[in-house]
């Protein structure tokens, strides 16, 4: 892709239509030159001349037959980078999980060969029926990335899912779209990432955690998705939107999270151990609210399994072990070596928790990648990044026990 990006943005007929205007701002704004397509339905919500007024261009709307050039518009959508589809309705997306081209829009989808991201929007029950679950898988299957949406009270009055994503996330899904580079280095492999932070109760209301925000780790699950691998991400307490075509598991305990891993572990390829996970959790959960009426307050503590040591000992030959240490100060970097030994590990990732500007729930991070053969150091960047700078070490390192070897890039 060289210059500035096209996007293509289609527009169905619901009533989150208003909010793709907010939509191609944004786009906009993140330096993208927006081309629109609408539905007929769509253009009953809102008027093409809204989009005409914001993109810069004539929006092409209608049926096959009414539109004049209809092969002039399907090659004018190819040759865009991205077509985004936003909001996407359950008649249409049931049309494009069965190959339907009754319209411009379907036509267009079915013609393009490029990156496809599609924001649904509908009534819950819509939503949760089989037949649109079963038709979103579909279009996963067909390499669409779907931005799931959101649960919040809904035009129709009632409160669920269905609500179209944030135009903010649905920026964040193209942009991240458009700037992979496409790898598939990772391709047949299964990966778990393990991301976020444990809670261990206390009683019924209190927990002891940490800052994780799970940021690192479903940076890590996008990209090994990307790259073509079979992506399991065992998460702790995160709210991120979901990473499309990822399996999601909630693990919020340590125990929860041990158990999960080791229920995974005979097959898997490669794990990364990105999570925060408490060292200590009560011995006694009190069932209900502790009161206040003690001076003082102990809770008896008792260390929680340690998850990367305990897969030392379980895992098989050809599997690659990853883990990050999160360490205070530069002189964190010795004790990660040790970390490294200790744990049995191919790989660990350190990075500096003293530090505001990366590690614990920035959008940053600065990290010294380890090997038992060598050390490298991958500068500040955003953890999008540095996830990719980290699968790119670790296929080179598989691919290479494997007697496959990647060119250096
Ligand atoms: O989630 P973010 O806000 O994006 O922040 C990212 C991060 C700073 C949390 C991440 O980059 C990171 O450093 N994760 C590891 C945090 C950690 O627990 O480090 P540690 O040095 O305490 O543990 C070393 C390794 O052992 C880690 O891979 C950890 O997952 C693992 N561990 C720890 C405790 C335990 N009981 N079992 C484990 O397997």
């Amino acid at each position: 892709m060289t210059g500035q990006p096209t996007v293509l943005l289609g527009v169905t007929g619901g009533i989150a239509a208003y909010k793709s205007a907010e939509l191609l701002r944004g786009l906009q704004k993140a330096g993208m030159d927006v081309r629109v397509i609408m539905t007929d339905a769509a253009t009953r919500f809102v008027a093409p001349l809204t989009f005409e007024t914001l993109s810069g261009h004539a929006v092409h709307t209608g049926d096959l037959l009414r539109a004049d050039s209809t092969i002039a518009h399907i090659e004018e959508g190819n040759a865009a980078d991205l077509f985004v589809i936003a909001p996407l309705t359950a008649n249409t997306l049931a049309k494009m999980a069965n190959g339907l081209a009754d319209n411009l829009l379907t036509a267009t989808y079915l013609a393009y060969s490029g990156t496809v991201v599609a924001a649904p929007s509908m009534n819950t029950n819509m939503w949760n029926h089989p037949a649109t679950q079963r038709n979103v898988a579909t279009l996963r299957e067909q390499g669409v990335f779907v931005v799931e949406p959101g649960a919040g009270e809904l035009a129709c009055g009632v409160y669920g899912s269905g609500r179209m994503a944030e135009p903010d996330s649905i920026v964040a899904e193209v942009k991240h779209r458009l700037q992979v580079v496409r790898k598939t280095d990772l391709r047949g492999m299964r990966v778990a990432i393990t991301a976020g932070g444990t809670r261990e109760p206390i009683d019924a209301v209190r927990y002891m955690g940490n800052r994780s925000s799970g940021k690192m780790g479903v940076a890590l699950a996008r990209a090994a998705f990307d790259r073509g691998a079979s992506v399991d991400l065992i998460k702790a307490n995160i709210d991120l939107p979901r990473a499309p075509g990822v399996r999601e598991h909630d693990t919020p305990t340590a125990r929860a999270m041990y158990r999960k891993v080791m229920d995974l572990l005979p097959d898997i390829d490669i794990l990364f151990m990105a999570a925060a996970v408490a060292d200590y959790q009560a011995i006694d959960t009190a069932a209900g609210k502790m009161g206040k009426s003690q001076d003082h307050l102990s809770v008896r503590l008792e260390p929680t399994a340690d998850i990367l040591c305990e897969v030392a000992t379980e895992r098989r030959d050809g599997q690659f072990i990853v883990g990050f240490a999160a360490e205070f100060g530069p002189e964190g970097l010795s004790r990660s070596r040790e970390k490294l030994k200790r744990k049995n590990l191919d790989m660990i990732v350190f990075n500096d928790i003293s530090r505001s500007d990366i590690g614990f729930n920035s959008d940053y991070n600065e990290v010294i990648i380890l090997t038992p053969g060598g050390e490298s150091k991958v500068g500040r960047a955003p953890k999008e990044t540095v996830a990719e700078i980290i699968l790119d070490h670790t296929a080179r390192e598989v691919r290479a026990r494997r007697g496959e070897f990647l060119p250096v890039t």
